[in-house]
């Protein structure tokens, strides 16, 4: 079946309250509000999510993509990181941003798949002391057209 993916808006709150247990439902509501969610639609109900924020507001950092169990290995992960590059180049971004648990093999190696590149590790104190494995992703940002400034010589075709 054919998957979509697309940015969650306000009916699929019940629907992310239920699948993103990491954070609360108060910042499962600001998410939605700011676009950071993407969902895949399979048929008419959602069957993934992908949820980002943005490290120093300009590097896009994928913080968890889910997929549902029975929906897995059948391309789904794949089809919501793509829509989410895309959507991350039309925005101007020319890195992409990702992490994962050490001791998390199997999420590395699907990362790795997509294309992500290690990038280093960190710990963080009582909260987390299994080391965190960032990767990241160079991308082709989408070509912005600067407007001329006036007085300038128009650039040669
Ligand atoms: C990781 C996850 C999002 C992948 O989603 P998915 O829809 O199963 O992935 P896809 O079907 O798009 O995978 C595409 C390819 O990667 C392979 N693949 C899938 N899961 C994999 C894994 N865990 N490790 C390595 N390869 C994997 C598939 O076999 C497929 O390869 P193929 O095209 O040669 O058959 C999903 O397994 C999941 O939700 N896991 C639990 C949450 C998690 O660990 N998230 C990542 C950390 S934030």
């Amino acid at each position: 079946m054919p998957i979509a993916v697309i940015t969650a808006g306000k009916d699929h709150l019940d629907w992310l309250l239920t699948r993103d247990r990491h954070i609360s439902p108060g910042w499962v509501l600001r998410c939605l509000a700011a676009g950071e969610y993407l969902v895949a639609i399979e048929g008419a109900a959602p069957v993934g999510f992908l949820r980002y924020s943005w490290f120093w507001r300009a590097i896009p950092y994928m913080e968890l993509i889910r997929v549902d169990e029975v929906h897995r290995r059948s391309g789904v992960g794949s089809a919501l990181v793509a829509a989410w590059e895309a959507a991350m180049r039309e925005q101007g971004a020319s890195l992409l941003m990702t992490s994962s648990m050490a001791d998390e093999p199997e999420p590395r190696a699907w990362h790795r798949r997509n294309g992500f590149v290690d990038s280093g590790a960190l710990t963080f104190g009582a909260l987390q002391a299994t080391p965190e494995v960032f990767f990241v992703k160079a991308i082709e940002p989408r070509a912005i057209r600067r407007p001329t400034p006036p007085g300038s010589r128009t650039p040669r075709p």
